[in-house]
């Protein structure tokens, strides 16, 4: 079993649309007991909340279903995840900031850096201040990031 966390600052838009997305890429690659997928956020506001209605409902509309309540991250993540996945160039360096001293096993990464043939160091823009067509951008960027990251789990874990 591998296990991935991904990562933004609220857990109401970007992680959850993250893991919503991977899960159907999961469940349509057949290699949803294979994968272990959760989502959370840097910062604890919106802690117990459902996702964003304007994420969820942008993912409906693709047929993802997005899941679960916002949680933040916490210090047994590093140890409990193999892969841990920051939606942006914040999330990454606060996930670092966190990790120091905590000698876990989990590898810290940049979402954007899994989409194949794009750009490194990109940051998934946060809709949550924006107008509908944001939602729409962390979808697009949501699919080829997790069909890269498949990718790379295949190659690096065997999965
Ligand atoms: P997320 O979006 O990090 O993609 O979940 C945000 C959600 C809430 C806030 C900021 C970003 N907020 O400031 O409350």
């Amino acid at each position: 079993m591998v296990s991935v966390l991904f990562v933004c600052l609220g857990n109401i838009c970007r992680s959850p649309t993250a893991e919503g997305v991977m899960a159907a890429l999961l469940e349509a690659e057949g290699l949803g007991d294979r994968i272990a997928i959760d989502s959370a956020g840097t910062g604890a506001w919106h802690a117990g909340e459902a996702p964003d209605r304007r994420s969820t409902a942008a993912a409906r509309r693709r047929g993802v279903q997005l899941a679960g309540q916002a949680r933040r991250v916490r210090s047994a993540d590093f140890h409990e995840f193999d892969h841990i996945v920051a939606m942006d160039g914040q999330n990454l360096a606060d996930l670092r900031a966190m990790a120091r001293g905590l000698d876990g096993g989990a590898q810290i990464s940049l979402f954007r850096d899994f989409v194949e043939g794009g750009e490194r160091d990109l940051d998934v823009p946060d809709p949550y201040y924006g107008g509908a067509n944001g939602f729409e951008t962390v979808l697009d960027i949501c699919d080829a990031g997790c069909r890269g990251l498949l990718a790379h789990l295949r190659t690096t874990c065997g999965v």
